[in-house]
């Protein structure tokens, strides 16, 4: 597949995107794009960018240069509320106020739906019933936030962008602070989740689960592919700094990642 049709085929891409903070580059002619469908990686080192590629595609950041479009359209002739219809966003340091309960915070998700016209109807509380049974906390609806953990906040993030019934999801480091069982649980939520999604992730073995992973490195994006493929012992040395290699899991015939300090 070459460039161009790839673009033509894709639900969100960017081309020659640059972001630059009072003459800093945080981020240098990054063009990707991702196809319908796929689960992508962002992968990198601390300050290597992803987070501010993450709020760059989604809208939230507008960049210095370049462009990012959805659905084929320029991200920046779409209104607010037209954008939230298609993508979603759990942003790594996503707040909700403490006074409200689980199922509230999940009912935001149906806000951009919502208008004088199209008023709250029960079509919007069996989609926010379902986003918060996808997450698997239904029997936490009715705790207040402050009340929930970590792990069940960071689940109902994403019940609130699933509320969306978003085409595309975007999540940085979903898995932050979480313990290893929940880590693994978040993970194969997204996984299995009916919408294209683009996850920043900090654990390189988490991240083989993906269809496909974008390298940033500096600003940069230094390699896209699959993760067999970008992640090579040349890459993992000049990118992390770390020495590793792939090795067979005997008990399954999965590959997986050995890593060292170099
Ligand atoms: N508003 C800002 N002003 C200046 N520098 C920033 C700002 N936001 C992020 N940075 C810097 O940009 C770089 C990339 O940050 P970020 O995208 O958050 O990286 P990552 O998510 O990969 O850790 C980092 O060096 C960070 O310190
Ligand atoms: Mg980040």
């Amino acid at each position: 597949m070459n460039a161009s049709t790839d673009l033509l085929g894709s639900l969100l891409s960017a081309t020659g995107l640059s972001y630059a903070v009072k003459g800093a580059h945080l981020l240098r002619d990054v063009s990707l794009a991702i196809r319908p469908g796929e689960n992508l990686g962002i992968v990198g080192p601390n300050g290597s960018g992803k987070s501010t590629l993450i709020r760059l595609l989604s809208g939230i950041a507008t960049p210095t240069s370049g462009e990012v479009r959805l659905d084929g359209r320029a991200l920046s002739a779409l209104q607010r509320r037209g954008i939230a219809q298609r993508l979603a966003v759990v942003e790594q340091h996503a707040e909700t106020s403490d006074s409200i309960s689980l199922r509230q915070a999940v009912e935001l998700g149906r806000t951009p739906w919502l208008s004088a016209l199209a008023p709250w109807a029960d079509h919007d509380d069996r989609i926010v019933d379902q986003a918060i049974a996808d997450v698997n906390l239904s029997h936490l609806s009715h705790r207040a936030w402050h009340t929930l953990s970590g792990g069940e906040r960071q689940r109902a993030h994403i019940a609130r962008a699933l509320a969306q019934r978003p085409q595309i999801l975007l999540l940085d480091e979903p898995t932050n602070h979480l313990d290893i069982q929940q880590q693994l649980s978040i993970l194969r939520l997204v996984h299995q989740l009916p919408v294209t999604t683009v996850i920043a992730l900090h654990d390189l073995n988490q991240a083989l689960a993906c269809d496909r992973l974008a390298v940033m490195d500096g600003g940069q994006l230094v390699a896209l592919g699959s993760p067999f493929e970008v992640l090579t012992p040349e890459r993992l040395h000049a990118t992390f700094g770390v020495t590793g290699h792939w090795l067979t899991d005997p008990f399954d015939g999965a590959r997986i990642l050995r890593l060292r300090s170099t």
